[in-house]
């Protein structure tokens, strides 16, 4: 966290003012680098999805995107079973006005018998009133145990809340609905309210009518969507992972119902695949296939790839979820818009004497692949920091080229005979041609050494020196990140390392 902010990755929102619980936001490298991550997700997933792979029919797979509001007609969320299932159960302390998720209070009772008519303990995990609680909790019983708060009878009169110093606060259990809501226009009256998006799959399932009569996609194909995303969270926290405002890129693939098991395996291998593609290669990846008890009821199967951030260790948190969804979001919409969204699909049904085919009407069935960009930007930062006391820049970050939001640094080694001429020259070069997908960085100041240091920490995966022999033999330096080793190239050679280097 340091680091990130440090350099300029992560800041809290609002920090001049003390900060806002649950939202953060990005600086000059972490809007680049979640840029790229957002960038890297378009071009394997709309232009040029799975890189060109056949899908299980045998032909390339075609994805179209969509850009859809944050504030929808309610009644999309009405539809989508948000208004009224979008719920955790909550307990409040009348205390504290603390509020908690019902499912994270843990209690703290005696490790053996009865807490008699002594007190015990709530508290949540990794939260500071877990430490603070078993302090206490040590010293009214000795050996202790922890036990979810559900596990105790009710009314919970003995139990001390989290942040609280009588007992007997906590309420019971209450629904408590994760959408925001506003009023958009100028009469602030109920009636009028709306929501922002808890998620961006279902502005897809509202156009998805439109872009099938508008464009020349036909089954199997996928649309789609990119963009912000708003949960009031109740304990938001682990940095930007459990946020009240973040990014999501999702998918959702159309196919027959007889093909969705087939889409489904795919696009979690394939998205698995992405996920190790972009530097997450290690055992801190793995692919969770929920069991059948997980599963809502018209999900053929979900899983999820898990990250294992350093604090869910040795735990793994969710990076992206690929749920088989039916034809529940699109059945859900016709009946409460009283639209038609089936789909007359004229390559099915009998052959005809023409030797056409009749055709067949049928409710598509959807496949999700539904990623989380901060949470992906996250997981690679993680990823890359590694710790060196040996190197000048005892941190440094090892990000993929592809996501470094600098690309490349071009340095004079000293600032004059001539050097900088050729550096300005050769940052040119490469500012046209790779600045699009990040900084290139240029600085003749400082000692050689502190400026690989500033560019290590910042995840810059190659520094280019023009030095004295440049002049004689049109050769630079190139030094690599991960290893500090430099190796002479022929200046005009450069491009095409770097193209090679960044080839996603
Ligand atoms: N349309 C399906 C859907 O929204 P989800 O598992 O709730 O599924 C998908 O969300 C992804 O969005 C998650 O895997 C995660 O990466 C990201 N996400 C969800 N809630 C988040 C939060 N509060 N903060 C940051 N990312 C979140």
């Amino acid at each position: 966290m340091s680091l990130c902010k440090r350099r300029g990755f992560i800041f809290q929102a609002s920090e001049i003012y003390g900060g806002i619980n649950g939202f953060w936001d990005y600086g000059p490298l972490g809007a680049q680098l979640k840029k790229n991550l957002r960038d890297a997700w378009w071009q394997d997933m709309i232009l040029n999805p799975c890189w060109g792979r056949k899908g299980p029919d045998g032909e390339r797979v075609t994805c179209v995107p969509v850009e859809t509001c944050i504030i929808q007609n309610p009644k999309v969320w009405e539809a989508s079973g948000h208004v009224g299932g979008f719920n955790d159960p909550m307990v409040d302390d009348r205390e504290t006005k603390g509020r908690y998720r019902y499912d994270h209070v843990m209690v703290y009772v005696p490790e053996s018998g009865d807490a008699g008519d002594k007190p015990v303990f709530a508290y949540v995990g990794d939260q500071p009133s877990e430490a603070k609680q078993k302090k206490k909790a040590e010293k009214t019983f000795g050996a202790i145990k922890s036990v979810p708060l559900s596990s105790l009878a009710r009314p919970w009169d003995r139990v001390i809340g989290p942040d609280a110093e009588k007992p007997g606060t906590l309420t019971e259990p209450r629904m408590f609905n994760l959408m925001f809501d506003t009023i958009p226009g100028a009469i602030r009256d109920e009636a009028n309210k709306a929501y922002l998006r808890p998620e961006t799959a279902q502005g897809v399932f509202v156009q998805f009518k439109n872009v099938v009569d508008t464009t020349r996609v036909r089954i199997p194909f996928g649309i789609g969507n990119t963009g912000r995303s708003f949960r009031n969270e109740v304990t938001p926290r682990n940095f930007t992972f459990r946020s009240r405002e973040f990014e999501q890129a999702e998918l959702e693939f159309f196919c027959h119902p007889s093909e969705s098991v087939a889409w489904y395996k795919f696009w979690r291998d394939f998205r698995m695949e992405w996920w190790k593609s972009l530097g997450l290669a290690g055992e801190n990846l793995i692919l969770r296939e929920h069991d059948k008890d997980e599963l809502s009821h018209y999900s053929q199967g979900t899983s999820d790839v898990e990250y294992r951030f350093p604090f869910t260790a040795p735990g793994f948190g969710e990076l992206e979820g690929i749920a088989h969804r039916g034809d529940y979001d699109l059945t859900q919409h016709q009946k409460h818009s009283k639209i038609k969204l089936d789909y007359f699909d004229t390559t099915r049904g009998e052959v005809l004497p023409n030797g056409g085919k009749k055709g067949e009407r049928y409710m598509p069935h959807c496949i999700e692949p539904a990623a989380g960009l901060d949470r992906g930007a996250l997981a690679l930062i993680c990823e890359g920091y590694t710790k060196d006391e040996s190197r000048p820049s005892p941190e440094f970050l090892k990000l993929h080229p592809r996501i470094a939001p600098i690309k490349a640094a071009v340095f004079p080694l000293v600032d004059k005979d001539g050097m900088p001429e050729i550096a300005e020259k050769l940052a040119d070069g490469l500012f046209k041609r790779f600045g699009h997908s990040g900084f290139i960085e240029t600085d003749p100041k400082q000692s050689i050494g502190k400026r690989y240091a500033r560019m290590d920490e910042a995840g810059c995966p190659y520094c280019f020196t023009v030095d004295g022999q440049t002049k004689e033999d049109q050769t630079v330096t190139v030094r690599d990140r991960d290893t500090g080793k430099q190796d002479r190239m022929n200046i005009d050679k450069v491009e095409a390392f770097m193209a090679e280097k960044l080839g996603g």
